[in-house]
């Protein structure tokens, strides 16, 4: 069949078209049209194509049909070391990058392509003769995960190359900031933890086994360096750029070609004044020697190549006024100081009101005052702080500020322990530390009592119908009573006394860490109820036998004891009322990775807590532990991993990464 002139210019227009709203959408920041649109564009060229088979092409963004369900990701030798980057933070580190490159190539005038560094997760994209092949991930750098039918789905991943090269593509795959809050909004409504950052998010979706839902996630793929390749295509990354945009990939945005200390450092300042309007995520600029002959002669370390280096950007910070300190109480006692702020900052995605002061040592330390101007400062995922007080800029004279001496809530008498630098509310019966006692025990991490958050725990208390936990258990003798509470229809009245009723019975270790016993935390509650078996046994136990639980310290053995001898009263009147905790039950867990192995975690999880994650592995029927030994089957590597990676390497422990991790548990799961 000859198809028509229109026909073919159409396709082709549609195609262009819908090159260009991918970049709008993914890298700019500025979708010029809403994504109906945008489907009904790309339904227009599937329909043009199904009728002029004869115009499709494999290159077209049409092409990317479902790869189906996967078993398992297999694991694949990369063709060359996939490397990582060295790290400058000052123009002084820069400048010796710069001297050292230049004293190898004994030449001056060597340029640099400057350029945004994609906070994303490294991938590698093979090419035979034009086609993809094969996408891996980059794994431990020598071998990764076969992630092809994943990656085909990315609409930025060109199936075909515009030339018919055998080469290696190697960039990072990212969300942008639209879609992972849009995922995120999803994730909350149907109760699946949130990601952390877009990356996690990127790297967690690469991972799915189902390439119709990585499809539906909207990752993007930006190519910013050449791997493995065959003949010499180009002789300078310039060169590879073009080709790579011309085949329809993404390359990073705002790019400057240029050579000089000076020059240089200028682009990474103007990358960083234009990295906001930008829809993703940039953590520094990477600076890299154009030309390939260049880069072969200088080489590479066992970590890094010589002649690129990422220059990060330091946290981002914000200036504000302190309006005011507000205190709270914990659960123990300690008096917290937090500042807020007026007016609230805008700091990497979120906006900041207030931040922890930590303690008064802290306070003196800044010798922040109220009305004083201060520096916000917040690193990536980490809680905000305040780093500086701007002192020339304190107008008029403002009152320093002096550590309590009493609590800010019950007044009563506040003081450091001895070697603390926290400072306390000495009374139990603080209706704070009531309060979050009561919170706490409620908790998810605790019995888990569901409707009981911090606004109802205020109420009861302020309407003095719970001073204590045991009260809790008193409530439904005050049925009437609590009706007549604004708010408290009797549907939501019952369902929070069914919850109640439900914990009576919840399972011995929930209880036993719920009760907030200090330096006790889960992982000893769980030792402890295993080890006793019941509240009484626990009860009765003495020092001794605590410590002789393996993991069970002098500090816990002598709080237990004393817990139990202080809150006599408090723990019969529940045993009275009618808690009767659950003896731990060994149930036999299902054929899984896990079953039977000790493994330990070591960094941090793209979803799951530490605790979370351990016990997902326990109900599997796995050991975890803190530590790695001869014992330890699998070492989980997370991000930003301790010195365990280097102690599981020196005894051969096999090593899973954490998104890996987190998706074996999830398909385990029962
Ligand atoms: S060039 C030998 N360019 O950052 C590696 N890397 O922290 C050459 N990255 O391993 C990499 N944006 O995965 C290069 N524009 C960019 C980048 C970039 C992000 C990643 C890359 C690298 C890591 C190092």
């Amino acid at each position: 069949m000859v198809s028509t002139p229109s026909a073919r210019t159409r396709v082709l227009e549609l195609r262009r078209v819908l090159e260009h709203h991918n970049r709008r959408y993914y890298v700019d920041a500025r979708p010029e049209i809403p994504d109906a649109e945008y489907d009904r564009l790309y339904r227009e060229l599937q329909e043009l194509e199904d009728n002029h088979p004869e115009l499709s092409d494999p290159a077209s963004p049409t092409r990317r049909v479902g790869g189906g369900r996967l078993e398992g990701f297999v694991t694949v030798p990369h063709a060359s070391q996939m490397l990582s980057l060295d790290n400058a933070y000052s123009k002084e580190e820069l400048r010796e990058f710069l001297d050292r490159v230049m004293r190898s190539l004994e030449r001056s005038d060597v340029e640099f392509v400057v350029e945004p560094k994609i906070d994303g997760v490294a991938v590698s994209l093979q090419y035979e003769e034009g086609r993809l092949v094969r996408g891996l991930t980059r794994g431990d750098g020598r071998t990764g995960d076969d992630i092809t039918a994943n990656l085909r789905r990315l609409p930025t991943v060109p199936l075909n190359l515009s030339a018919r090269q055998t080469l290696e593509i190697r960039g990072e795959v990212f969300m942008n900031n639209r879609a992972f809050e849009a995922l995120n909004r999803e994730r909350k409504k149907s109760d699946e933890p949130p990601f952390v950052n877009p990356r996690n998010a990127a790297a967690g979706s690469l991972k799915l086994l189902d390439s119709d839902e990585v499809a539906a996630r909207k990752l993007a793929f930006m190519a910013h360096s050449i791997g493995r390749m065959q003949g010499r295509p180009f002789a300078t990354y310039t060169e590879a750029l073009a080709l790579f945009e011309s085949s329809g990939f993404l390359a990073p945005p705002g790019r400057g070609r240029t050579s000089g200390l000076d020059a240089i450092f200028g682009e990474i300042e103007r990358i960083y004044a234009e990295k906001h309007a930008l829809a993703f995520d940039v953590d520094g600029a990477v600076i890299k020697a154009d030309r390939l002959s260049d880069r072969q002669r200088l080489g590479e370390t066992a970590k890094s190549p010589r002649w690129a280096i990422a220059y990060k950007y330091a946290a981002e910070r914000a200036e504000t006024t302190l309006k005011k300190i507000e205190f709270g109480v914990g659960r123990t006692g300690t008096i917290t100081p937090t500042a807020i702020f007026d007016p609230p900052v805008q700091l990497s995605r979120t906006t900041v009101s207030r931040a922890t002061l930590h303690n008064f040592d802290e306070i003196k330390r800044l010798d922040v005052r109220i009305g004083d101007r201060v520096l916000v400062e917040k690193a990536g995922e980490i809680i905000p702080q305040v780093v500086a007080v701007l002192k020339d800029k304190r107008r008029g004279r403002l009152k320093s500020i002096r550590s309590l001496k009493t609590c800010p809530v019950c007044r009563g008498s506040a003081a450091r322990l001895e070697g603390e630098v926290a400072l306390r509310c000495a009374n139990l019966s603080c209706p704070a530390q009531v309060a979050r006692r009561i919170e706490y025990y409620a908790s998810k991490g605790g019995v888990d009592i569901e409707g009981l958050g911090e606004k109802i725990v205020a109420i009861l208390i302020e309407r003095k119908f719970v001073k204590s936990i045991s009260d809790l258990y008193r409530l439904p003798r005050h049925r009437e009573k609590l009706l007549g509470i604004e708010g408290f229809a009797e549907k939501r009245v019952d369902n929070l006394l069914a919850a109640i009723e439900r914990t009576k019975r919840a399972p011995l270790e929930r209880f036993l860490s719920a009760l907030g016993i200090q330096h006790i935390g889960e992982e000893a509650a769980r030792d402890i109820a295993a080890q006793f078996g019941s509240f009484d046994g626990i009860r009765r136990a003495s020092v001794d036998e605590y410590l002789a639980i393996d993991g069970i310290g002098p500090r816990m053995a002598a709080g237990m004891v004393q817990f139990f001898r202080r809150n006599k009263r408090l723990l019969n009147e529940i045993q009275k009322l009618g808690v009767r905790p659950a003896a731990p039950k060994r149930v036999e867990a299902p054929d899984n990775p896990f079953k039977g192995k000790h493994l330990v975690i070591t960094g941090a999880l793209p979803t799951l807590s530490r605790t979370e994650a351990e016990e997902s592995v326990r109900k599997l029927g796995g050991s975890p532990s803190g530590s790695v030994s001869k014992k330890t089957d699998i070492l989980v590597v997370g991000e930003d991993p301790g010195s365990k990676v280097d102690k599981a390497r020196s005894l051969g422990v096999a090593m899973m990464d954490g998104v890996t991790f987190e998706t074996r548990i999830r398909e385990a799961m029962p």
